[in-house]
């Protein structure tokens, strides 16, 4: 079981059955879709959705977060896989469904606080993600973060009418250590706690 986290903004709990619901809706949103898999159109089967959320509850490799405001609204998620301890890395998504809260600091505060959780809870050596190039508010959410361009895979996809390439982000420990007592001295910043929910 995934622990709760808590940041300035935010709260991540592990996914439960009854978000699921909502996370079809925002699985099937063009908006989302277009961002998370450069499809418009994609859409996914409550049946997949069900299939992902067994996947994040057994296959220790994988999990979700939900991410909430402070006070408890499911807002988006964010979710791993690749979780592969002795090689020390991990591969991340993240989605904010409801989009009166893109831009206003919710989502790079989730992934401040899940950075807590991969280096100094799991110590992983590095965490990684893949972001359209279009994508430029996740871009620039990702380098507030520490992530660095790892490099570009061209033309993955056809998107309104032109090739777009997928940028291959990475932050290593070593530079998570140099941003984390940056983000701590700003000052709306409040260390992330975590709750008496921790497992085992
Ligand atoms: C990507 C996402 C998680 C970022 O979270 P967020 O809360 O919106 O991001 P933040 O507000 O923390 O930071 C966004 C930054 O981009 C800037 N920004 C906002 N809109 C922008 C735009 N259209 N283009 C470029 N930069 C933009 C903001 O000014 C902010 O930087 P600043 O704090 O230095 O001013 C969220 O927007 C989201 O879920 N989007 C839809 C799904 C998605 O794109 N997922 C990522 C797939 S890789």
């Amino acid at each position: 079981m995934l622990p709760v986290r808590t940041g300035t903004l935010v709260t991540l709990r592990e996914i439960e059955e009854a978000d699921l619901p909502l996370v079809w809706e925002w699985e099937n949103d063009s908006e989302l879709g277009l961002y998370l898999n450069a499809d418009p159109n994609k859409r996914m089967s409550m049946d997949e959705v069900r299939r992902r959320y067994h996947q994040y509850r057994t296959d220790p490799t994988s999990g979700m977060f939900i991410i909430c405001t402070r006070d408890g609204q499911a807002i988006g998620m964010l979710g791993f896989d690749r979780l592969y301890r002795d090689l020390g890395t991990c591969r991340l998504f993240i989605g904010i469904g409801l989009k009166d809260y893109w831009g206003h600091g919710y989502g790079s505060d989730a992934m401040r606080v899940v950075l807590g959780y991969f280096f100094q809870h799991i110590t992983l050596g590095k965490v990684q993600l893949s972001v359209y190039d279009f994508n430029t508010r996740a871009i620039a959410s990702y380098r507030k973060c520490g992530f660095e361009v790892e490099g570009v895979r061209r033309n993955v996809a056809f998107v309104q009418g032109r090739w777009c390439d997928s940028i291959e982000m990475v932050i290593t420990v070593d530079q998570y250590a140099q941003v984390q007592p940056i983000w701590e001295k700003q000052d709306s910043y409040v260390p992330a706690g975590e709750s008496s929910h921790e497992p085992g």
